[in-house]
Formats: C-alpha cells, structure tokens, sequence
C-alpha cells in the first residue's frame, strides 16, 4: 500500500513537471480530486482498526497540507512565468517620444497661387476660374487658333475621349487662356482679371511637366495698352520676388491671340539666381479677332493678356531647378516650404 510520506513526493515532482496552468490543474486533480490517490488512502481508514485509524489518519492530513501547499507554490511559479512572459512581449519603452499627428503644411506652388491671387487683389484684378475639360472652340478656335492650323502644335494637347454637343472635340486645357474668352463674354469691359488654375499638355522633363499650372491675366479697357502691361506685370514681379533686383524684358514673339507678342524674362541682378535669363511668361495686346469672340468692339476695346507658369515661379523664388520635385511628394522636400 501507498504511504502518505511517498505521495507528497509524487505529487511535487508532477507538479513541477507541469509547464501550464492546466497541465497543473489536472495534476492536482489526480492527487486531491474525488477519486484522486490522496482520496483513495482516505477510503482506506476504513478498514483499518480504530487505533491505527488514527495514527493514518493523522499522516493522511499531513501530507493533504504538504500537497496543497505544494500546489499553491506552482501555481504561483507559473502565474508568475506567464506574466513575465507578457510583460516580455508587449513591452513598451516609454522613452520613445510618442507618435505625433503631421502638421500639414501648404504645397510650395499654392502658395504661390495664394501670393498672386494677393498681389493683383490689390490692384483691383477680379478672380475667375473654370473648366480643365474645355473644348475645341475655347481653347483654341476663339483664341483665333483655326482648326488645322499649325500653330495648335505649339501645345501638344492632351484629347478626351469624348466630344462636345457639336461633335467638337474635348481636351484637357493646355493653358488658362479660355478663360478669357470665357470671363470676356459674361463681363462688361472694364475687364480686369485673373484666372489661375492646372492646365495639361504632352511635355515631360526638368522644366515642363504634363500637369502644371498657370495664372491669366485679363485687362481689357478702352485705353489700356503695351505699356500698361510692362508697368503691371513688372510690379507684380517686383512683390512677387520681395525684390528690386531684377530685370524684366519683353522678348518679341509670337501667339495667334496676341498681337503683337512678348515673352516675358527675367533675371535678377543679385543673389544665388543672378545673370541668367529665365522665362516666365507669355503676353500681348490682345487680337482683334479675339476682341471679337469676346463680342466686343476692337476699335472701341483693347488691352493686354499674359499667361505665367506658376511652377517656373516657384522654382524661381525658392531656387529649385527641377520642377518635378513638386510633384513626387517628398515630404523631406515639401517640409522646407512649411
Ligand atoms: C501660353 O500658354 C499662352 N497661353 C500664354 C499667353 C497668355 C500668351 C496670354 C499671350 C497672352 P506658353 O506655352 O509659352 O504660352 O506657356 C506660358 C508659360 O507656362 C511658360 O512661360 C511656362 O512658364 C509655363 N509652361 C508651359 N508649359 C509648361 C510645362 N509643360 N510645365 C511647366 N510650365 C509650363
Ligand atoms: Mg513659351
């Protein structure tokens, strides 16, 4: 028969060979459990005689307690484990600076459509904007661009699959000078605008990319002329770069909706940029036809149109020279306008 001195023995070595609290609850259940071996040798007292009965039953109490006690200290041991284990494996270095919410910042070429849209605010220039997808006759016809004329391939132009009402083709708009036609014929003159928004075309390197954008400007009075426009847009550089330092200089050119034409440089006179000239824009007096398509009266109204590249602007003000750092989204590279 099993004494009760062998039981706690067996008892500590199955507890402790049990790794899990379950494995351990089950151990407890063969030793202590109705029908476990400490139960058995209580059963036993029976039929034993009354003085013995003592004496055993005594010794069986004994090591009940042992036992007991026994299991506490496992369940301790193990409790203990498993905390330590997920203290392990969730932890937490509170000396990490926490994760802050990004601070959003504003993209380098809105700000400069925010300064523009300021600088000729406050010279009484009214703000328009419209369409990207316009079609055939804005972009181009009403800007005195004929159909199958080969001036349209001085902008290679984006075409949508789809055509207008008249079966006319429609484009994304290569740049913001529809707008004028656009204002002109829902305005009475004095017309004095701005029209600022993302125009497209067919281009891709340092300098152009497919998507960029423009700002037109619109005067149209009935005594505004050439030197109006080199008196403004000149101001306008002047604010626009917080700079006397530089130069301005209409380059004759050509556009089928002005006459006559300028391209619009300009080079600053001091500083990391300075002695080289860039182009910044295209201009002119506005043509007669286009005068027309405006339903005006050319003998009666005149005035001068440019469209600037806002990109070019903002290389120019902040010195990047490639433009196609304001498209990847960077923010190592957008943060250092914010
Ligand atoms: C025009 O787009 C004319 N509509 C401008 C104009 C308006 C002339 C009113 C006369 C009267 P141009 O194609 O040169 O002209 O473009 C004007 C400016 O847009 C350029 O000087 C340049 O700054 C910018 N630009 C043109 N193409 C791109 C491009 N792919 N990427 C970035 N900027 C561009
Ligand atoms: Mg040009």
């Amino acid at each position: 028969m099993t004494e009760p001195e062998d039981l706690i023995q067996a008892a500590q070595a199955a507890f402790a060979a049990a790794t899990q609290p379950a494995a351990l609850e089950n151990e407890k259940a063969r030793f202590l459990g109705r029908g476990g071996r400490l139960t058995e040798l209580l059963k036993g007292l029976a039929k034993l005689p009354a003085e013995e009965k003592r004496t055993q039953g005594a010794r069986i109490n004994a090591a009940k307690e042992r036992i007991e006690a026994a299991l506490e200290r496992r369940r301790g041991e193990l409790a203990e484990a498993e905390l330590n284990a997920r203290l392990a494996q969730e932890a937490i270095d509170v000396t990490l600076p926490g994760r802050r919410r990004g601070a959003g910042g504003i993209h380098p070429v809105i700000r400069t459509w925010q300064r523009i849209e300021e600088i000729f605010g406050s010279i009484g220039f009214d703000l328009a904007d419209g369409p990207e997808i316009e079609n055939d006759w804005y972009n181009f016809t009403a800007l005195n661009n004929p159909e199958n004329h080969p001036a349209r391939s001085m902008q290679d132009t984006f075409y949508v699959d789809a055509s207008d009402e008249h079966g006319k083709p429609l484009l994304l708009r290569t740049h913001t000078s529809p707008m004028q036609v656009r204002y002109a014929r829902m305005h009475r003159p004095p017309i004095k605008v701005i029209a600022l928004g993302r125009t497209y075309r067919v281009d891709s390197d340092a300098t152009h990319s497919p998507m960029f954008h423009q700002v037109e400007g619109l005067w149209i009075d009935e005594n505004i002329s050439f030197a109006d426009l080199k008196a403004v847009y000149t101001d306008f550089m002047r604010r626009f770069f917080e700079t006397d330092d530089l130069q301005v200089r209409f380059r004759p050119s050509f556009f089928p909706f002005t006459e006559p034409s300028a391209e619009i440089d300009m080079m600053f006179t001091s500083g990391a940029l300075q002695g080289r000239w860039l182009e910044i824009s295209g201009a002119g007096q506005v043509h007669p036809s286009v005068v027309r398509n405006f339903g005006l009266d050319p003998e009666r109204h005149i005035g001068f149109a440019f469209g600037s590249g806002l990109e070019r602007l903002t290389m120019l003000r902040y010195g990047v020279d490639d433009l196609r750092l304001f498209f990847e989204g960077d923010l190592r590279f957008l943060a250092q306008f914010n």
